[in-house]
C-alpha cells in the first residue's frame, strides 16, 4: 500500500486504516481510494476483524478529492474514469466502520467520513463541502448525506457557501457521535469499536444493514426488512447464547456464528 497504513489487528477484532498522504492533507487521489476499497473488501472477509476504524492524522482526516489530479479533466474523462464508483465499496462494507476525524474533513473527506457508520471527532475537526469555492459541487454523496445528516437548511448553507462546521457544531447538528480532545480521538474511536466488537458479529451486521435501509426505503418496507433481520438472528448460536446468558445472569460468550 502506498497511501494508506493498514493494521489488521490494532487490537483484537479491531482493524485500523490510516490515510497517509500527510503533505497533501490526505487528499484522496484515485490510487488511495482504490487501496481503501481493496482493504475494506479484504477486512470484510477476515473473520478476525469485527470493527474497522478509518482515520487520518491530527491535522487532516482528508482535505477532499485530489484537486490536482482532477483539475484538467474533461467531463467525458470524469465520466469514463468514474472515480467515485470506487467509493461505493465503503457503503457495501458489512462490518461497522468508525471514522476517527481530526483536522480537515472537507469535500470528499467529509463525504468519506459520512460514508462511515459513526464519526468520532477531535476538537480540532472541521467539516465542510467547499467544492463551490473551486467551481464545482460535491460528487461523492455530499448533497445527499450531509442533508440527511444535518437537515436541509444547514446543508444548503454549507454547500452553497463552502463554510466549515466546527467539531462542536457538527456535534450539535448530529453529524458526529462525540467530540473529544485531540489527543483522545483515536482512543475514543477504539473504545467504541471495542464495545461493538464484543457483540455478536451476526447481529451487528444485520443491525447495520437494517439501519442503513432506513435511508433507502419507506417506513413499511423498512420495518418489514428489520423484522426479517430480527427473525434471522434466531438462526445464530449467538442469539441463543445471548438470551440464555441473560436468563442465567451471566455475561454472554459470543462465538461469531
Ligand atoms: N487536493 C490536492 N491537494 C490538496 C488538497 C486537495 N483537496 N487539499 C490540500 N492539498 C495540498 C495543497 O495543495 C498543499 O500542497 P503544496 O504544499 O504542494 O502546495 C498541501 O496540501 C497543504 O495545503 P495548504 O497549503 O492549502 O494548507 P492550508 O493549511 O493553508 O489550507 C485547506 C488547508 C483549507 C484544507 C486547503 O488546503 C484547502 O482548501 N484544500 C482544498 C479543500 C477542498 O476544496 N476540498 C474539496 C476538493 S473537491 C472534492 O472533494 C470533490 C468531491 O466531492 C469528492
Amino acid at each position: 500500500m502506498e497511501f494508506i497504513i493498514v493494521t489488521e489487528q490494532y487490537e483484537p477484532g479491531i482493524a485500523l486504516i490510516q490515510l497517509n498522504r500527510p503533505k497533501e492533507l490526505n487528499a484522496l487521489n484515485r490510487k488511495l481510494m482504490e487501496e481503501v476499497r481493496d482493504t475494506l473488501q479484504a477486512l470484510d472477509k477476515n473473520e478476525q476483524v469485527r470493527v474497522i476504524i478509518l482515520t487520518g492524522n491530527e491535522q487532516a482526516f482528508a482535505a477532499g478529492a485530489d484537486i490536482k489530479q482532477m483539475a484538467d479533466k474533461s467531463a467525458i474523462d470524469m465520466l469514463l474514469i468514474d472515480q467515485f464508483s470506487t467509493w461505493d465499496q465503503i457503503r457495501k462494507t458489512k462490518k461497522p466502520i468508525i471514522a476517527a476525524v481530526s483536522g480537515f474533513a472537507l469535500g470528499g473527506g467529509c463525504e468519506l467520513a459520512m460514508m462511515c457508520d459513526m464519526i468520532i471527532a477531535s476538537e480540532s475537526a472541521k467539516f465542510g463541502q467547499p467544492e463551490i469555492k473551486i467551481g464545482t459541487i460535491p460528487g461523492a454523496g455530499g448533497t445527499q448525506r450531509l442533508t440527511r445528516a444535518i437537515g436541509k437548511a444547514k446543508a444548503m448553507e454549507l454547500i452553497l457557501t463552502g463554510r466549515f462546521l466546527s467539531a462542536e457544531e457538527a456535534h450539535f447538528y448530529g453529524l458526529v457521535n462525540k467530540v473529544v480532545p485531540v489527543e483522545m480521538y483515536l482512543h475514543e474511536a477504539v473504545a467504541l469499536a471495542r464495545e461493538i466488537a464484543q457483540m455478536s458479529p451476526v447481529a451487528v451486521q444485520l443491525a447495520k444493514e437494517a439501519v442503513n435501509r432506513s435511508f433507502e426505503t419507506h417506513l413499511d418496507e423498512g420495518l418489514a426488512f428489520e423484522r426479517k433481520n430480527f427473525y434471522l438472528t434466531f438462526a445464530s448460536a449467538d442469539q441463543k447464547e445471548g438470551m440464555q446468558a441473560f436468563i442465567e445472569k451471566r455475561k454472554p460468550q459470543f462465538k461469531g456464528h
